[in-house]
């Protein structure tokens, strides 16, 4: 019903009321009190939503996770960034650095080792330690080097694991397979003639198998590109009398980059 009081003389008149006593507004038509539900709907839907199982979390598959932040990444930093910012490998939480590549990204030849030694943890830089010195002079024996400007004569290296697992451990498979689509997005933008994998860890990630002493110098097919795996240089700090078959590794690598060019 339509009131003729204007708002200030109805707060008023309200007022006045309340001054009197009244504790309750009397409407216009009768409400039945003892017919009003005794409990209120909301509070029954919100008592038996507490009583509902709770659906399972979403399961999170690191390697599906790694795919989805390389989305869209097209340039060295992009997977630089996504690598450094993926938070589901473990090995993340025990290094010290991130240790992502080095060298010259316009190399025809891209060495993938494994994951890096202490030194490399300290310094956030691959092959640095003893082996790196020793992988250095082996590339340096063959006119090429990291710091070259030159891209045939230049080297790049990476690793399969961007951080030092605790106690140099042995990675999980679950780990090298959640990191492989973050090694293929960086293999994709380098574009490298040919790859180097040095080790069984970088067989397995790049081949998909170990075996590293049958299948060293014997050309095989990864990612699309020529590879070539070679015995790791700190097996060869361990073994000097396997240099000899490096030297002949290294041979074959620079024959294959002239028939190649
Ligand atoms: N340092 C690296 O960066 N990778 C290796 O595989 C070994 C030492």
């Amino acid at each position: 019903m339509e009131s003729a009081l204007d708002y200030y003389s109805a707060r008023a008149l309200l007022d006045w009321q309340i001054e009197l006593g009244a504790t309750e507004a009397i409407l216009d038509a009768p409400v039945n009190r003892y017919e009003t539900p005794a409990e209120k709907p909301k509070i029954k839907a919100i008592a038996r939503q507490a009583d509902a199982p709770v659906p399972p979390a979403p399961e999170v598959v690191p390697v599906d996770e790694a795919r989805a932040s390389l989305q869209g990444v097209a340039d060295l930093e992009g997977v630089r960034a996504a690598l450094a910012a993926f938070e589901h490998c473990e090995l993340k939480r025990g290094a010290r650095k991130f240790v992502f590549a080095d060298g010259n990204p316009a190399a025809r030849v891209m060495i993938i080792g494994e994951a890096p030694s202490r030194e490399d943890d300290r310094e956030g830089k691959p092959f640095v330690g003893r082996a790196g010195q020793l992988l250095d002079r082996m590339f340096a024996a063959i006119d090429m080097g990291r710091d070259v400007a030159l891209s045939k004569d230049a080297i790049y290296v990476t690793n399969v694991l961007p951080w030092r697992p605790p106690q140099n451990r042995d990675p999980q498979p679950e780990e090298i397979a959640m990191l492989r689509p973050f090694l293929e997005r960086h293999i994709e933008i380098v574009a490298p003639d040919v790859i180097v994998v040095m080790g069984n860890l970088s067989c397995e990630a790049v081949l998909g198998r170990r075996g590293i002493s049958r299948m060293r110098g014997n050309w095989q097919e990864g990612f699309g590109k020529p590879v070539l795996p070679m015995l790791h240089p700190e097996a060869l700090l361990k073994q000097p009398f396997a240099k000899r078959d490096a030297w002949a590794d290294l041979l074959s690598l620079k024959a294959k980059l002239e028939s190649l060019s």
